[in-house]
């Protein structure tokens, strides 16, 4: 398919949104008192990579000319409510401002691709939640940096941190029950109950299968596989369905049919996995100036990724370190070595690639446009990204 080299570059397709966005979101973060405000708008002032709502946008206009299942409302009435004041009980209410009328205006582009009003506040919303699930990863990391600067628990402690972080899920709900669409809520309850899962899984790893009857040479391969199913896992729900059913949640929204939200959806699912895997390889390549937070961070959380997982295939006696959690003297370092020396790395970008190759060929089902030409872009900015 010819259509899908011509190079769209997301960011400039979508530039002018983008730039909306942070003020949208901040306009929904208003408290009466000024520290939570500050600390729940603390990573909206840094500049983020915004990949999730760039997603969103990017699926809302590549689904707009898919065919539809229901007529979406364009009632300016509607949106009113999507853009009333919040109701606080502890702020005053001027502090919420509603944001100029035009942005929550149905935008077409010159190929007649439309954003509508709700899917531009769920890019916000799918934002929001992102950075408060980060604002918890940081307390539970113990992390010093985000986007080079201080971590909001470095600045602010982990208790304020932590509260920030429900305070900005609960805007986000606020926002999201405005939206109207029971479905869409329920995507997002699901989001964040896979957020929890995910870190449960990547925190406490449930018993390897019981495997006493094989022979040991099964025995390891199973383990092996086990362990590498429970990765992938756990990568899903920590990453990769947020993206996928934030890309699912656009195309309802947009009145899309099953069969156009599941493509949306395996899009997203299959980006998802393979910014996850380049985000554990730049883990060991990159350096922390460049990545913008600490680099080898999850070798000293314990955590063995895809580059160690292949790694152990080549090297059996990395098995013993993966179980005590690199925590003896001198783990860490050897690990390390071990990864460099085999092809750990190499197999991870290689299986983010295949993960990327399965995202383009289901978004090719979407009607051509230039959306759709971002969407098979972006694969590849997710693929060559350093930080
Ligand atoms: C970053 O991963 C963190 C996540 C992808 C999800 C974190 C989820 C939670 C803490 C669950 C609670 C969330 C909510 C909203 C209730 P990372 O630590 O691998 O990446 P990093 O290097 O950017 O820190
Ligand atoms: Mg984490
Ligand atoms: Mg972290």
């Amino acid at each position: 398919n010819s259509s899908s080299i011509s190079y769209i570059d997301p960011i400039k397709l979508l530039g002018s949104d983008l730039l909306d966005l942070t003020r949208n979101i901040k306009r929904l973060l208003g408290s009466g008192h000024p520290l939570l405000e500050s600390i729940s708008k603390y990573y909206f002032t840094s500049q983020g990579k915004h990949i999730r709502p760039l997603l969103v946008l990017l699926i809302s206009q590549a689904t707009s000319l898919a065919p539809k299942q229901y007529q979406t409302s364009s009632s300016t009435d509607y949106y009113e409510i999507i853009d009333s004041p919040i109701s606080p009980s502890f702020s005053s209410l001027e502090l919420v401002n509603k944001s100029p009328k035009e942005i929550y205006q149905p935008s077409f582009s010159a190929q007649g691709t439309y954003i509508l009003p709700t899917q531009r506040r769920l890019a916000e919303i799918t934002e929001m939640i992102h950075t408060a699930s980060l604002l918890h990863d940081d307390v539970i990391d113990i992390s010093e940096t985000r986007r080079n600067q201080p971590s909001a628990s470095a600045n602010f402690g982990n208790k304020m941190t932590i509260l920030a972080g429900d305070f900005l899920l609960g805007r986000a709900t606020i926002a999201l029950a405005r939206l109207r669409n029971p479905e869409v809520i329920e995507l997002f309850a699901t989001i964040v109950t896979n957020l929890v899962e995910g870190e449960f899984m990547q925190l406490k790893n449930i018993n390897r299968i019981d495997n006493r009857n094989s022979s040991s040479s099964h025995k390891e391969k199973n383990e092996k596989s086990f362990t590498f199913d429970y990765y992938m896992e756990k990568t899903y729900m920590k990453t990769a369905s947020l993206i996928a059913n934030s890309c699912r949640g656009a195309s309802i929204l947009g009145g899309c049919t099953r069969e156009i939200s599941d493509i949306a959806y395996d899009y997203g699912r299959n980006l998802g996995l393979a910014f996850q895997l380049v985000d554990d390889m730049l883990d060991f390549t990159s350096s922390s100036d460049e990545f913008g937070k600490p680099v080898g961070a999850d070798l000293k959380l314990g955590l063995a990724t895809a580059p160690v997982l292949y790694a152990w295939e080549e090297f059996p006696e990395l098995g013993p370190l993966i179980d005590r959690k690199f925590k003896d003297k001198g783990d860490i370092e050897m690990t390390r070595n071990l990864v460099y020396q085999s092809k750990g790395l190499e197999k991870t970008k290689l299986l983010a690639a295949s993960h990327c190759k399965k995202a383009i060929s289901s978004i090719l089902n979407l009607p051509k446009s230039d959306a759709r030409s971002a969407l098979v872009q972006l694969t590849d900015k997710v693929l060559t990204r350093k930080k």
